[in-house]
């Protein structure tokens, strides 16, 4: 099958690799119709995320229709359900699943020993997020084995296309808890760092959640302009003081909670010097940039909260002072896809929300490569890439 497989910083290639196969009783194989190229792919392809090897196959955000299933999966799937795949594997048994805190599963990852000396303990195995996360081939190929995928998986109603349901196998489940996390009272402001495809539905689900004002920071024009489609109030933070912004913006009192939806490749001030300086650091030493996060704190009002869906690999600065001085609250992780599946679902059934306003750009497999350098160089307008492998 065609796949897009990993070959170092900055090197994707569409390849021909073999097919999966039922490994274990849980599992099933899908032929995937739709995938997606995420934010987090952009930290395997800037080299920040130790355990990748070369031809490793990438992509975590996927559905299809089931063209195999194992014994173990015959209960809840069979051959020809159109199924969203959650990029979090849960064994659906342990403690932390029974907590329904799905992507912190006890058993899921079987490389979980390569992850104790970074973070102590081990989490759940994820599609095509290297070899640390168990080493699972990704989604963004012909097809895909899913393990555990009577836990995992959710069968698509009749009636609703890819567009309308792909993201619910990461980021609008991962928006939807970024605002959750952010402990939104009816009335609050609520302040978003990054308008990509996290931040985008962030803004959205915060006002879902009672939020009465939301303000969104990037700098990317099309970017923001979503964000204001979507009802928030908008800051480009390379144009002047930001923190004397936000202030002004919210009467000297600041947001009551800050979504950080950026993660370790933010930008500092961007542009001229400085942002050319910053472009070839990061391209010669991969160091992880934690300016969203730190202006985040900053920004927070005295009690507030910060919701971090964005994702970090090691040690940043953080302004600890700031933080412990205000009292402030920090939650984050990667999502547990799985909680949210059926509610958010639910949603796009009642017409609530419709996930396909984000899509920008729909491939084929083999324009893949340049579809990352386009979504990492934020051009040609790109906020999200679905790939359609046969179409
Ligand atoms: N927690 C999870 O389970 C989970 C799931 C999906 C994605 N993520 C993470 O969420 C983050 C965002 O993902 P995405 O797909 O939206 O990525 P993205 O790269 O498309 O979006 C990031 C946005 O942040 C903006 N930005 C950069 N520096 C900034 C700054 N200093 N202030 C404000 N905005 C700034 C960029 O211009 C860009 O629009 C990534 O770190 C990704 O890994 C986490
Ligand atoms: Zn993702
Ligand atoms: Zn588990």
């Amino acid at each position: 099958m065609k796949a897009l497989c990993w070959h170092g910083t900055g090197d994707i290639r569409c390849e021909t690799v073999p097919d999966p196969t039922i490994e274990d009783a849980r599992d099933v194989i899908i032929k995937v119709t739709s995938c997606a190229i995420c934010g987090s792919d952009l930290h395997l392809y800037g080299g920040f995320v130790p355990g990748m090897k070369s031809g490793d196959v990438m992509g975590h955000e996927t559905m299809g229709e089931v063209v195999a299933v194992g014994p173990g999966a015959a209960h809840k799937l069979k051959v020809g359900d159109r199924v969203v795949v959650p990029f979090v594997m849960s064994c659906g048994e342990c403690r932390q699943c029974k907590w329904e805190n799905y992507s912190l599963c006890e058993r899921s990852n079987p490389n979980g020993a390569l992850q104790i000396p970074q973070i102590g303990y081990q989490t759940a195995g994820l599609f095509g997020y290297s070899h640390t996360y168990g080493g699972f081939a990704g989604g963004q190929a012909e097809y895909l084995r899913v393990p555990y995928a009577d836990v995992g998986p959710i069968k698509v109603p009749d009636g609703l296309t890819d567009d309308q349901v792909l993201f619910l196998s990461d980021i609008f489940p991962t928006g939807y808890m970024a605002a959750e996390n952010a402990n939104i009272q009816r009335g609050d402001t609520v302040l978003v760092f990054g308008c990509g495809p996290v931040g985008q539905f962030a803004i959205r689900s915060a006002f879902m959640l009672g939020a009465e004002r939301v303000i969104a920071v990037d700098r990317v024009p099309e970017r923001l302009a979503l964000a204001a489609q979507s009802g928030a109030e908008t800051l480009d933070y390379t144009a002047g003081e930001l923190q004397d912004r936000i202030r002004s913006m919210t009467g000297g009192l600041g947001p009551d909670s800050v979504i950080e939806a950026v993660g370790l490749e933010s930008h500092g001030e961007g542009g001229g010097i400085a942002g050319m300086v910053e472009t070839l650091q990061t391209k010669l030493t991969s160091t992880e940039r934690p300016y969203a996060f730190q202006q985040a704190v900053l920004a927070c009002r005295p009690g507030g909260t910060i919701s971090l869906p964005g994702v970090f690999i090691a040690n940043v600065t953080t302004p600890m002072g700031a933080f412990v001085g205000k009292g402030l609250t920090l939650k984050s992780g990667q999502t547990h896809v799985q909680k949210y599946l059926k509610p958010l679902m639910q949603k796009i059934v009642d017409g609530e929300i419709d996930p396909s306003f984000l899509i920008t750009h729909k491939i084929g497999l083999e324009d893949g490569p340049d579809a990352y350098k386009m979504f990492q160089e934020k051009k040609d307008g790109c906020i999200k890439v679905v790939i359609n492998p046969f179409a």
